[in-house]
């Protein structure tokens, strides 16, 4: 998602999860084929919590970032000092020379045309490197059914017929389309279900990502309109388990393709 139109992404709103938002990432990078990258980059991030594991990885390898987001960009600097962080559009990001690992955790699914980017990645990286992708995939989640549904009633609708971001192609297709400029290609489903404290919980954490386009283009009465109504039908989706909690369900899917 280009931020030149839409207000900037939060780091801060993006944090208040971010053990739960580092799990796949770990998960990811935990399949990752490759022992000693010289150049391993960061697409899409963010607050510097996947890079941090990057590094941590890899500690003799050359670990840059690049993000759309300058409040993220800001916070993976603070967080990162001694790492490269640029401004640049995963869609058109091209490195200087070939790359051993691209890791990109959430980002890809706010690229409609993704296919094509993930594609062209895999052209330039080095023999034996990889390209690492993480996207969540519940568009189907009640926590994305019911912001559509509220985004088509009338009060909404107008600004907000283009909200929705597509579903994502499903896993053959992904293996299909790089199995041809690949040596191995592994995809796989994880559903996490991460116990939140209440459904206002799964309001915070979507409004970090899923629900921005929404409520991006609405005024401060419209979004407060939107949420609360968005808020009660959560609240009847996500019952509470025996210790109150609700339980967020959260597919998502994992793509690693090695040259
Ligand atoms: C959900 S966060 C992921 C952050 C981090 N990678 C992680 O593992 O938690 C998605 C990030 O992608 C960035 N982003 C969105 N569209 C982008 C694009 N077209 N090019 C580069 N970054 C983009 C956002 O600014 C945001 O920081």
């Amino acid at each position: 998602m280009s931020s030149s139109r839409t207000p900037d992404w939060s780091a801060a709103q993006y944090l208040k999860f971010e053990d739960e938002r580092t799990r796949p990432a770990r998960d990811l990078l935990a399949q990752v084929p490759v022992e000693n990258p010289r150049a391993v980059v960061d697409i899409g991030c963010g607050p510097g919590n996947s890079t941090e594991l990057l590094v941590a990885r890899w500690p003799h390898a050359s670990v840059s970032g690049i993000d759309t987001s300058p409040d993220m960009l800001a916070q993976a600097r603070r967080r990162l000092p001694a790492l490269r962080f640029e401004q640049a559009d995963a869609g058109t990001w091209a490195p200087g020379a070939p790359v051993d690992v691209i890791f990109a955790n959430a980002v890809f699914q706010w690229l409609p045309d993704h296919p094509v980017v993930l594609k062209r990645l895999v052209g330039l990286l080095s023999p034996g490197g990889a390209l690492a992708v993480q996207m969540p995939d519940n568009m189907s989640e009640p926590s994305h059914v019911l912001m559509r549904e509220v985004a088509s009633e009338p009060a909404f609708a107008g600004k907000l017929a283009r909200a929705a971001r597509k579903p994502l192609p499903s896993f053959s297709a992904y293996y299909d389309l790089l199995m041809p400029v690949a040596r191995r290609v592994d995809v796989w489903h994880t559903i996490y279900t991460h116990p939140l404290e209440n459904a206002e919980a799964i309001v915070e954490w979507v409004k970090a990502t899923g629900l921005k386009p929404f409520l991006d283009p609405l005024d401060d009465e419209e979004r407060y309109r939107f949420l609360a109504v968005y808020t009660e039908k959560i609240r009847q989706a996500y019952p509470p388990a025996l210790d109150e909690k609700v339980l967020l369900r959260f597919p998502r899917l994992f793509i690693v393709a090695q040259v």
